[in-house]
């Protein structure tokens, strides 16, 4: 599992170049790869190319049983699967537990639509006529997954597009390719014909990431990543006109009113924040409390924060494990820096965790405003802001107060307020008293400059899926 997956087969590079991937908790090197550049990667599209016409013309209930093998073999091998995420990742050894059961969730659920694609027939005009819309698979289509759910971003877009019956070319996060290649031997271990899934690990995605949106056998391209990345990929695939999934970054908003039930609101935060140390895009990244329940609040989070154990991911004790890299590090304490350094108040934590260079305490700020840089920004670790309101309207106005759109929270034990200020969120998906939104049957995507298109549920599905009208006239 050292080389790329091309047409079925473990592929060296011709370049025979390699790279580092190193485990983020101890600065290690895990193993040595092989490092895929544009020659390997078009060896990859005409795999994918080669392999449609017969994959996208078996037969739905073929691909399920196909999907459903996939699943089944995740969730039998979750353990050992589970120590390759938490190597590369770094996240605590339950989350990567749970992210291979949650990837298999969504080879399962796409195993079951992939035998519900149904179209319409259409009332027509004329009576000699017959109108349908079928639905039939794009083509060959890229993958762009991220490294902090490095096997679950890669299901979610795979179940999709092979239940579609798409064939894939995947392009994993070059500090994380390791889970993308356990995957691909569990397709080589399930006999997918050749070609159907490929991946490519690669230290330079820009090389990588240029051929796969401008190439014209790519008919779509689904990106999970940051919105400066987002709109290149979106910009170079404007000539060839691809079908694009963007799933960008977030801000969410979290806000508690002063109804909510605060010992609910503190467990969705402490799980809406801290999972993957805070590296998630629909992570809780502003949170906005109620005057008359702050303190109380604040006092029970800080009572959970403090006990929160940061270390190493395979350690029984961890609930927080590293940032991914230094550059994320650097984000992260910059942002904190900034607050600081315009007056903002550490309530707990504030600084880097002994546990290794790459640790970060997990934190709680006050006394914040408008022009520090952590009130705009998706923090991208485990730092939570508190941000104090009166009425509700001047807390949707700024939870609204973003370019991002992906997900919000709110916590109320209040009917119509629930009601109405759901509606009133401009993003792409709320959870209400819930922090855990995330589920295969879930439309999961986002608005604004978090990007657009649906990942999960049959919305998914559909963004796999080209409609044909067909009319039938002058029938006798
Ligand atoms: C993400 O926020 O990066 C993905 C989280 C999920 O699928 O639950």
């Amino acid at each position: 599992m050292t080389k790329a997956f091309v047409d079925g087969q473990w592929l060296a590079p011709k370049s025979g170049d390699q790279f580092s991937v190193s485990d983020p908790a101890t600065g290690n090197e895990i193993t040595l790869l092989s490092d895929c550049g544009i020659h390997e990667t078009e060896m990859a599209i005409d795999a994918a190319h080669n392999a449609f016409p017969a994959w996208s013309r078996k037969s739905p209930y073929e691909r399920s049983n196909f999907l459903s093998k996939i699943a089944d073999l995740l969730t039998k091998n979750a353990d050992k699967i589970a120590p390759i995420i938490t190597l590369e990742n770094g996240k605590p050894y339950k989350e990567a537990f749970g992210e291979v059961l949650y990837s298999a969730s969504y080879f399962k659920w796409f195993a079951e639509e992939a035998v519900r694609i149904y179209g319409d027939t259409i009332p027509t005009r004329s009576a000699s006529s017959k109108a349908t819309a079928t639905k039939h698979p794009i083509g060959v289509c890229a993958a762009i997954t991220p490294w902090n759910f490095p096997l679950a971003m890669l299901a979610r877009k795979a179940g999709a597009a092979l239940a579609a019956g798409c064939t894939l070319v995947a392009k994993p996060a070059e500090d994380t390719p390791l889970s993308a290649l356990t995957l691909a031997k569990i397709f080589e271990e399930a006999d997918l014909t050749n070609g159907v899934f490929n991946v490519l690990p690669a230290s330079s995605p820009v090389e990588i990431g240029k051929v796969l949106t401008t190439h014209p056998k790519i008919k779509k391209v689904s990106f999970t990543g940051s919105t400066d990345v987002g709109r290149i990929l979106y910009t170079q695939s404007a000539p060839s006109l691809k079908k694009l999934s963007l799933e960008l970054g977030g801000n969410a908003p979290f806000i508690v009113f002063e109804s909510a039930d605060i010992d609910l609101a503190v467990k969705g935060l402490m799980q809406a924040k801290f999972r993957n140390a805070g590296q998630t895009c629909i992570c809780a990244n502003r949170i906005f409390v109620h005057k008359n329940v702050r303190d109380k609040f604040v006092s029970k989070l800080s009572e959970k924060v403090s006990k929160l154990k940061v270390g190493n991911g395979f350690s029984e004790e961890t609930m927080i494990g590293p940032l991914i890299n230094s550059a994320a590090m650097k984000k992260v304490s910059s942002l904190l820096e900034d607050a600081v350094s315009k007056n903002a108040n550490i309530i707990t934590g504030g600084q880097k965790s002994p546990a290794g260079d790459l640790f970060f305490s997990p934190t709680i700020i006050s006394n914040l405003n408008s022009d520090m840089e952590i009130a705009r920004e998706e923090i991208f670790g485990p730092i939570i802001p508190i941000f104090e309101f009166d009425a509700e309207q001047e807390a949707t106005i700024a939870a609204n107060a973003t370019d991002y759109g992906l997900a919000a929270y709110i916590y109320t034990e209040q009917l119509s307020q629930a009601w109405r200020v759901s509606d009133a969120l401009e993003f792409g998906m709320v959870g209400i008293n819930e922090t855990q939104i995330s589920d295969a049957a879930a439309p999961f995507g986002g608005i604004n400059q978090s990007g657009f298109g649906r990942e999960g549920s049959k919305y998914g599905l559909d963004d796999y899926l080209e409609i044909k009208y067909r009319l039938f006239g002058n029938l006798r």
